[in-house]
């Protein structure tokens, strides 16, 4: 039964490349284990042809005269056994943040006495959230791609969103009708902000416009990138038009059948009510065609897989079934007359957030708009935690993908649940025909990286994996490089399986925590937060201190810890939520102290307890500041060179004051005048320390200030709105990375002996 409708599914679905060639995977292999070239030898064995693509296979076995042998059915399997060789047989990988330690490798590879062999068992690995765009990727660089691609080639991601530069072809759409730049230009938004005005929610941009120059190179950045992609074996998920156009499609169809989107999140006008061409108006397919034709004469025909969200968090003109499956109808024919082979992939993020407005009759008026089944594909975007495959009955038959959506906006908080992402998915298998897929769908790629290994690894697997080894395993390879790994490393990580990485409470956290500190400090409502924003702590602290004691006790095992880049990534993670925790207490007290004594008599009380909120921040941004992927400059610096990499002129300063801004607004306001405050937080170093730490003291100087029942709500959010606001506009110091953690964690851990005591 299930494999009959997949077989039909994936009969018609479109897969590739015609003449496949392991060249992209050879390349993969030159990248990042230059020594061990001649080491490797890969060859597709009953490749998949396109639109026969099932589930993927590889054997891996040491041949006759040394070399090791990697077959596969597809180019995707190839990666995946070559990845399967090197983590649990040469115990080395590649990472976020940290990037390749493949070149670790032992010199002489390891002969296998018995093949390697592994399934798929599903045909997509999907990555990236429209999101992570804006949140992760936004001023990345060519590099930057390339670590991630070959990340995700070797985990078997088959099925990427490639959501870069798509500007170029909507401002070529957009002349095309008679829309003057200056509409087109006002209308698109910055950087950091692209991905919620690709789908309706924003427009404009409240610092500057994006200028041409950087839009042709974030089009030929992309142009890179989908042939990285297809190289190594994936299909892109390739934009479209979605409907959302500038105000001045009135100007140029008077007659244009608009609508404006709802508000989101508060934002004045000017920012949002997007207008959207109705796609019953002939125009929509029009302005489709141009899209699509456009786009595959600047790529060549990679892909038939197009995303297209347009009720992203924005409800529809009406509610009227009818409505809504005239929508989805005349969107899909839409897509088939620009690309006969053409599938419809939709974020069901709506179904969730909006959920009010999405009864289950609206849910099936408007799937039923697409005809063909097979013509879509739909992300359940948050499976872990709120799936909604069940209620709108694997909904109603449309093809769907199990993703874990882990994180929001980027937060930095160490949070898993590793049950539900191992158990889960397979019985989602097994109780659901049309699920095709498994994947990852996160806000924004941060720490935590084990989660997203697990999930993928477990599209190999058809029972849930084990996490006790799954975890042991990791460790080996994460702190390869290092003489020996103490077995404290491995005990810390298999405390934090069990109890940071174990959440099973949806009721008190459903997605990655964040820090009460990087909230506008508040008398209330900051602790003990709820839902995808949690500011619940679901774990034993005590487990938490365990596990920092025993990484830190393995340094002194094994001292080239202090040299190794993924150990000292972790070091600094633990001890960022150790530290944060440890802030909460302090708060607590300093706020009763305040809300219980009168002014005078406590005044003392207050400026000490006050104090120790603020130092304790500072030793936190002492540790932070150590490592630049932990470090605000980062991602300033990377802001400002995206903007010079565009222009050569002397506006390049304007337009790199413009990204600053932006890069500043995302994680801090969020929106001209705080529309979404805080959101996207970060434990950074340098934010903690100019940006966390006064908002703190300005609170802190408020209540010493003014006694409780004088306490004033609006003057106090007057003050801290007037730093955040001039905060935007700072020039950004690179002030990199200061001194090295062994260091400062021994000041740091003297210091506060009674956070680190197990
Ligand atoms: C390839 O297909 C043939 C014929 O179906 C089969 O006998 C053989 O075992 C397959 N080889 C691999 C490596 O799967
Ligand atoms: C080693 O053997 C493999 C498998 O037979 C073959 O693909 C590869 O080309 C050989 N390598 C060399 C250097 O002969
Ligand atoms: C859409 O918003 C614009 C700008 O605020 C306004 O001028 C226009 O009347 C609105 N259109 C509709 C149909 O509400
Ligand atoms: C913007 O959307 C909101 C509903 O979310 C609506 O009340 C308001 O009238 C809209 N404004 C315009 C100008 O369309
Ligand atoms: C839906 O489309 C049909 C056919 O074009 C049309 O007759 C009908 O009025 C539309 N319904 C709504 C509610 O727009
Ligand atoms: C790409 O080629 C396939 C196979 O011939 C075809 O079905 C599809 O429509 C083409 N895509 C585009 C955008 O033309
Ligand atoms: C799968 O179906 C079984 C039997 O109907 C049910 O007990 C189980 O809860 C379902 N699992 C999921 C994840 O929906
Ligand atoms: C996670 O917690 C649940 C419920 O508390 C428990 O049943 C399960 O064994 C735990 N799993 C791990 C890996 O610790
Ligand atoms: C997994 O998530 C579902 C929500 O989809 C929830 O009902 C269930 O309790 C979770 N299970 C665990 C072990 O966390
Ligand atoms: C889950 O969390 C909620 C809210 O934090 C709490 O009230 C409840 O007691 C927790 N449930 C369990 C089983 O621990
Ligand atoms: C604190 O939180 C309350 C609601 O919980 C909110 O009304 C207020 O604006 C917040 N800010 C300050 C500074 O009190
Ligand atoms: C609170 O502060 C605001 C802004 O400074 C001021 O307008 C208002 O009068 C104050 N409220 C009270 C009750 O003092």
């Amino acid at each position: 039964m299930r494999l009959s409708t997949l077989l039909v599914w994936a009969t018609t679905a479109l897969t590739v490349t015609s003449a496949q060639s392991v060249r992209g995977i050879q390349d993969l292999v030159k990248r990042r284990l230059p020594h061990h070239v001649d080491c490797f030898s890969f060859s597709l064995v009953n490749a998949t042809q396109p639109y026969e693509q099932i589930n993927d296979q590889y054997t891996v076995s040491t041949a006759s005269n040394g070399t090791v042998l990697v077959e596969g059915n597809s180019l995707s399997a190839l990666a995946s056994g070559l990845h399967r060789y090197l983590t649990d047989v040469a115990h080395v990988d590649i990472y976020w943040f940290i990037g390749s330690r493949l070149h670790l490798a032992p010199a002489r590879l390891p002969m296998l006495s018995a093949p390697l062999e592994g399934a798929s068992i599903v045909p997509w690995r999907y990555h990236f959230n429209t999101v992570t765009f804006s949140y992760t990727s936004a001023f990345w660089t060519w590099e930057d791609w390339e670590s991630q691609l070959d990340w995700m080639a070797l985990r078997g991601v088959n099925l990427p969103l490639a959501w870069v530069g798509q500007e170029k072809i909507l401002v070529e759409v957009f002349r095309e009708i008679g829309l003057t730049d200056d509409e087109i230009l006002t209308y698109l938004s910055g950087p950091a902000f692209q991905a919620w005005n690709r789908f309706g929610n924003i427009q404009g941009s409240w610092e500057g416009d994006l200028p041409f120059s950087w839009i042709d190179a974030q089009f030929e950045l992309q142009k890179r990138i989908v042939k990285r992609m297809v190289e190594l074996g994936m299909t892109p998920v390739l934009p479209s038009f979605t409907g959302f156009v500038p105000r001045g499609i009135e100007r140029v169809f008077p007659d244009a059948m608009v609508v404006n989107g709802s508000r989101w999140n508060d934002f004045p006008t000017t920012y949002t009510n997007v207008t959207f061409l109705e796609p019953t108006d002939s125009r929509f397919a029009q302005l489709q065609k141009s899209f699509i034709t456009k786009q595959t004469a600047a790529y060549g025909n990679v892909s038939s897989i197009y995303t297209l969200d347009q009720y992203n968090e924005n409800d529809p003109y009406s509610g009227d079934p009818d409505y809504l499956r005239n929508i989805t109808y005349n969107t899909w024919k839409s897509l088939k007359d620009a690309d006969p082979a053409a599938i419809w992939l939709m974020q069901g993020w709506l179904f969730y957030s909006n959920s009010d407005f999405w009864t289950d009759t609206r849910v099936e008026a408007f799937l039923s708009g697409v005809e063909e089944d097979q013509d879509m594909l739909i992300l359940d975007l948050f499976s872990e935690s709120a799936p909604q495959w069940q209620r709108t009955k694997s909904y109603y038959g449309k093809p769907w993908i199990w993703c874990q959506l882990h994180d929001y906006g980027g937060n930095m908080g160490l949070y898993g649940q590793v049950e539900n992402i191992t158990v889960n998915p397979i019985e989602a298998l097994s109780n659901s025909s049309s699920l095709v897929g498994f994947g990852l769908t996160m806000e924004g790629q941060e720490g935590n990286e084990i989660v997203y290994d697990l999930l993928l690894d477990q599209a190999w697997s058809k029972t849930p994996i084990n996490t006790k080894d799954y975890f042991r395993d990791w460790v080996s390879s994460r702190y390869a490089g290092s003489k020996s790994i103490p077995e404290e490393t491995y005990t810390a990580w298999d405390i934090l399986r069990t109890t940071v990485y174990n959440n099973t409470n949806l009721t008190s956290a459903t997605a990655v925590t964040k820090s009460i500190f990087e909230l506008s400090p508040n008398i209330s409502g900051l602790v003990n937060r709820s839902g995808h924003h949690p500011t619940t702590i679901n774990y034993p602290q005590a487990a938490l201190i365990q596990s920092w004691n025993l990484l830190y006790d393995a340094t002194k095992a094994e001292p080239s810890l202090w040299d190794n880049q993924a150990f000292l990534y972790d070091m600094v993670d633990v001890t960022r939520q150790a530290l944060a925790n440890a802030f909460v207490p302090l708060y607590t007290d300093f706020v009763s102290t305040y809300l219980s004594g009168t002014k005078s008599q406590d005044e003392h009380t207050l400026i000490t307890k006050g104090h120790k909120l603020t130092s304790l921040l500072s030793a936190l941004d002492s540790v932070l500041s150590t490592n630049k992927h932990f470090s605000l400059s980062t991602w300033l610096s990377s802001s400002r060179s995206s903007a010079s990499s565009a222009s050569a002129s002397n506006a390049s300063s304007t337009t790199a004051d413009f990204f600053s801004y932006d890069a500043r607004n995302q994680i801090t306001l969020w929106g001209p005048n705080g529309e979404i405050n805080d959101y996207a937080s970060k434990s950074w170093g340098g934010l903690v320390s100019s940006y966390y730490i006064p908002r703190w003291s300005i609170f802190i100087d408020y209540l010493k200030s003014t006694s409780a029942v004088a306490y004033n709500t609006t003057a106090l959010n007057e003050k801290l709105l007037d730093f955040s606001l001039k905060w935007q506009m700072e020039e950004s110091k690179d002030v990199g990375v200061k001194v090295d953690l062994q260091d400062v964690l021994g000041r740091v851990h003297a210091e506060w002996k009674d956070v680190f005591m197990a």
